[in-house]
């Protein structure tokens, strides 16, 4: 009976892992198609034998994005959508840079874990985990520092000093997601009731008009 139960304990936990990431691959690799209708979870494979270096390649990760904007900070993502090689492989990587007091706002990604690089510069981070603790872990980190946030959980990155900064972040899916937290709640589309967003925050609806009026 012990034994019955821990092999369905086990199965219990070999179906979750199954479920929550992405499935191994089951041949060599399968460059998206972005021609073939067929919908799969995840892109459709092109034929293996046209598959050439380009489709697992990307250029141009070197150059600095573009920071003149209200955040002071820029993600280049090499996602599927940029480099078709990466479907079904469980894997992405992203440049972000930042300018002076730059900040990635609170966001989550539904898909990935992150691991962070600090190629320059200097940067805070940190993420906060689930009900009903809330706990904010968070350290600054200098270059060569390396940082993980965990899969799911709200987390962001503000460049505190007077000098811009580089990261380079790997991410555990082809199709991590951004679910910016501000975004989706007071610029959702369309908007959610007020009465809602008043409650939830506990303030007036004034309040919440003039920060949906910010997205
Ligand atoms: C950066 O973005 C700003 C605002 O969109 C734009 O005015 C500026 O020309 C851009 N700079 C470069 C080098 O592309």
């Amino acid at each position: 009976m012990a034994s019955h139960i821990m092999i369905l304990s086990l199965l219990a936990i070999t179906c979750s892992l199954a479920i929550g990431f992405e499935p191994s691959p089951l041949q060599d690799f399968c460059v998206a198609d972005p021609a073939s209708s067929t919908r799969v979870n995840g892109l459709a494979c092109m034929d293996s034998k046209l598959a050439q270096a380009g489709h697992f390649s990307f250029a141009g990760l070197h150059v600095p994005g573009n920071t003149s904007n209200p955040l002071g900070s820029r993600v280049t993502p090499v996602t599927v959508g940029q480099l078709p090689g990466l479907n079904t492989l469980g894997i992405s990587i992203a440049r972000i840079d930042y300018a002076p007091q730059g900040v990635i706002p609170p966001h989550t990604h539904p898909r990935a874990t992150e691991i962070l690089t600090v190629l320059e510069g200097s940067l805070q981070v940190g993420f906060v985990t689930s009900n009903p603790d809330n706990r904010l872990i968070t350290k600054d980190l200098r270059k060569g520092d390396v940082f993980v946030f965990p899969v799911g959980l709200p987390h962001f990155q503000w460049n505190m000093a007077g000098e811009k900064a580089v990261s380079l972040s790997a991410l555990s899916s082809q199709n991590p997601g951004v679910i910016t937290i501000a975004n989706a709640v007071f610029g959702s589309n369309p908007a959610i009731a007020d009465d809602v967003l008043a409650k939830a925050f506990q303030v007036d609806k004034t309040t919440i008009d003039h920060l949906q009026a910010q997205f």
